[in-house]
């Protein structure tokens, strides 16, 4: 029994010295001597022992508890005298503390996480390249010479005769391809610039770009993929429509709508009355493409695509306005 009560001396004395306020203290002093603290119930026990250990163990308890009241009754007063010392240092430390504003990401950026995620789960890569971009690589290689209609698509930001702010993504699938051989699946994240700017676009806004080559591939594998892809990010009933169209770089082309995610095909303002909403463009890899890094295009084959991140996000939540996006207005911002 006295084995006992040292414990229990040392584990209060131990806390009452850890204690850094004034409820904590209170906190102890409940736990070992209120009516139904750890000291009081030992007292209670005391019916059980044989009566000549009684008095003993009785007093021996009785000196615990005041010990006990003696040491906290001391150390409210050092915290009191703390308190006090720090309130005239001009601070006070019993207020309760003011949250620091927490950041979080910007919802094109979690849209941009949650797509390259789903591509890695389907085993792309991630590259990268540089935003500041050589004509070579944003036009040139892509087969889209000086002087092409072409160029007229994308309204440049250009730096110099040779220098440019890349319009798309797919200046990176060039890089790739010089860099690597086939078989090769990426995808490649990033900011685009393009002199633009309505409730639809704006002059900076981000792709990403997918490429695939191996020498059996069809545009049976660009349609699964992309199919998947929507059907994961939107929902598993989203009806995909693979469209022609016309890019230099792809043959054939193709720009892919989605079943309108607002009226579920029904027709309204959004997607114009036509139940469909375009998305991404896409296609299977021009020869010339290959033949510009040296690929032998009688050998593979390949798709690419490229989404912008923007429309996913609008979509997605329903926004109507591009340019809510880099407004900044945390009201705004906090709802993601
Ligand atoms: C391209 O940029 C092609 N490089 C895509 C591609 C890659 C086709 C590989 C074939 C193979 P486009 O100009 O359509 O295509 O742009 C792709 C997407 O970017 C559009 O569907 C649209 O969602 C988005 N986009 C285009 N311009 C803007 C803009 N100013 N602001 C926001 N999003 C834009």
């Amino acid at each position: 029994m006295l084995d006992r009560l040292n414990a229990i001396r040392e584990q209060a004395v131990s806390a009452i010295a850890a204690s850094a306020d004034i409820t904590a203290l209170e906190r102890i002093e409940t736990d070992f001597l209120g009516r139904k603290g750890v000291l009081t119930s030992l007292l209670r026990t005391l019916g059980s022992l044989p009566a000549e250990q009684r008095p003993q163990f009785g007093s021996a308890v009785n000196a615990l508890k005041q010990e006990l009241a003696d040491g906290i009754e001391k150390r409210r007063q050092e915290l009191k005298e703390l308190i006090g010392a720090v309130k005239i240092a001009g601070l006070d430390i019993t207020l309760p503390g003011r949250s620091l504003p927490l950041g979080r990401l910007h919802p094109i950026t979690q849209v941009l996480n949650e797509v390259c995620d789903i591509f890695r789960r389907m085993g792309f890569g991630v590259a990268e390249g540089p935003e500041v971009e050589l004509d070579f690589y944003n036009f040139e290689a892509l087969n889209i010479p000086a002087n092409h209609p072409a160029r007229d698509m994308q309204d440049t930001f250009y730096v110099d005769d040779k220098v440019l702010l890349r319009t798309h993504t797919s200046p990176i699938q060039v890089r790739t391809m010089e860099r690597l051989q086939p078989p090769l699946r990426i995808i490649a994240p990033g900011k685009v610039y393009r002199c633009d700017s309505d409730v639809t676009h704006t002059p900076m806004f981000h792709q990403v770009e997918g490429l695939m080559v191996d020498t059996d591939i069809s545009f049976a594998y660009l349609k699964g993929t992309l199919t998947h892809f929507i059907q994961h990010f939107f929902d598993a009933k989203t009806s995909v429509r693979f469209r022609p169209s016309f890019f230099p770089f792809t043959e054939p082309s193709a720009e892919v709508d989605i079943q309108c995610v607002i009226c579920r095909g029904k027709g309204c303002r959004v997607c114009s009355n036509t139940g469909w909403l375009e998305v991404l463009g896409a296609g299977m890899v021009h020869p010339a493409v290959f033949r510009s890094i040296g690929y032998d295009s009688e050998r593979y084959t390949g798709f690419a695509f490229g989404l912008g991140i923007e429309r996913f996000t609008m979509l997605r939540y329903g926004i109507d306005d591009i340019r809510l996006f880099y407004e900044n207005d945390l009201r705004f911002l906090r709802q993601f």
